[in-house]
């Protein structure tokens, strides 16, 4: 999958191959205006405002507690944008508004799209990035507002995935234990007990994470199952052979490469002889292949936001390898394109 100009008509498709069309302008300039208007619809209320009827601009404006030119504008706006349908002056929902943008939805990413005014401030200072070198260290910076968005945002898309990564991963016979690193809102945790009711689960994640995420990780519902523990995975003890699965999304990418080695022997130590370890992560490929538009956004904005960006699956499959663990062959997942799971299993003990 890639973003890019898809033509409409001949003419489209003759000006392109002409080569006068300003293509980088295509790129850039309507871009930030799309990602903006979707925020606005979410953060403003328009498309809940739309949930039960079809209405006009000063309908919306009404129920949005919005300027009704300007409104319709932003209506307009989403009607090219396919989100909203406008017939004789009325707007209502198109189907991938319904499903993905009103909060009852199963399948909402609202918050998700809140977190992004966050996430769009970090891309504000992309020029500083690669002037001076330094990352933002968002862990560090967020004050608490941001870590209550971030925490239900990553929930939201978890929530996507969850079910698939529950479903692929094959727990060893028997599974008890079970430790989510940098697990935040527990989601991943909770899919896998609920697949494996004999497992419990010990969700690690910052200081700052614990508050925020407590409310998301109640609402599952899954009582002393599955609780969560302040910590650092860059610092912790994790343990000599206490679990039977170690579960990681979405958080090597925030570490170094040493340092994610020096957390992989950690969990090879912490796991249990026949143990596995799973490592959930956007992939990059090899250093030799160009990466694709999606991995090389994720790369860039993982090392703004973080010290690193994206991994290759040999690189952390070698830190699987270099820690005694025995790597798998990696499982791409269909709910989050770009992602796979990079599982190793601990040797059994002999005898
Ligand atoms: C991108 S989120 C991923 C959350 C969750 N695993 C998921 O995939 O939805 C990264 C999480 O790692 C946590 N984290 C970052 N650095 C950490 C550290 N040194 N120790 C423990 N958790 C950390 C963050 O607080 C955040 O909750």
């Amino acid at each position: 999958m890639r973003l890019g100009i898809v033509v409409e008509s001949l003419l489209d498709r003759l000006a392109l191959a002409s080569g006068r069309v300003p293509v980088p302008i295509i790129d850039a300039f309507p871009s930030i205006i799309m990602a903006r208007c979707i925020m606005a619809g979410v953060q403003l209320g328009i498309f809940e405002a739309l949930a039960a009827s079809e209405l006009p601009a000063t309908g919306v404006a009404c129920l949005c507690a919005t300027e009704p030119c300007a409104t319709a504008k932003l209506l307009d706006a989403l009607v090219g944008l396919r989100y909203l349908r406008r017939t004789a002056g009325r707007y209502r929902l198109e189907p991938s508004a319904r499903h993905w943008l009103l909060r009852a939805s199963p399948s909402s990413i609202c918050d998700y799209l809140l977190f992004h005014y966050q996430q769009w401030e970090w891309v504000t200072r992309l020029e500083d990035f690669v002037r001076t070198g330094k990352p933002i260290h968002i862990h560090s910076e967020m004050g608490p507002a941001a870590w209550g968005a971030y925490q239900r945002g990553m929930y939201e898309i978890a929530r996507l995935t969850a079910p698939e990564v529950a479903w692929r991963v094959r727990v060893p016979r028997g599974a008890r234990t079970l430790l989510d690193i940098g697990g935040s809102h527990g989601y991943y945790a909770v899919a896998l007990c609920r697949r494996h009711p004999q497992l419990r689960a010990t969700v690690l994640d910052l200081p700052a994470a614990i508050t925020p995420a407590a409310p998301i990780l109640a609402a599952a519902g899954m009582g002393a199952r599955v609780q969560q523990q302040a910590g650092d995975a860059l610092t912790d003890d994790l343990g000599d052979e206490q679990y039977d699965v170690v579960f990681m999304a979405n958080l090597a990418h925030h570490f170094t490469a040493d340092q994610n080695a020096a957390l992989m022997a950690r969990i090879a130590r912490a796991l249990r002889p026949g143990g596995i370890c799973v490592v959930q992560e956007g992939l990059r490929p090899a250093a030799t292949h160009a990466p694709s538009q999606f991995e090389a956004m994720g790369d860039l904005f993982f090392a703004l936001t973080s010290e690193a960006g994206l991994y290759a699956v040999a690189e952390i499959a070698g830190w699987q390898r270099a820690a005694g663990l025995r790597p798998q062959r990696v499982l791409r997942l269909v709910t989050a394109p770009g992602q796979g799971l990079q599982i190793a299993r601990r040797p059994p003990a002999r005898g």
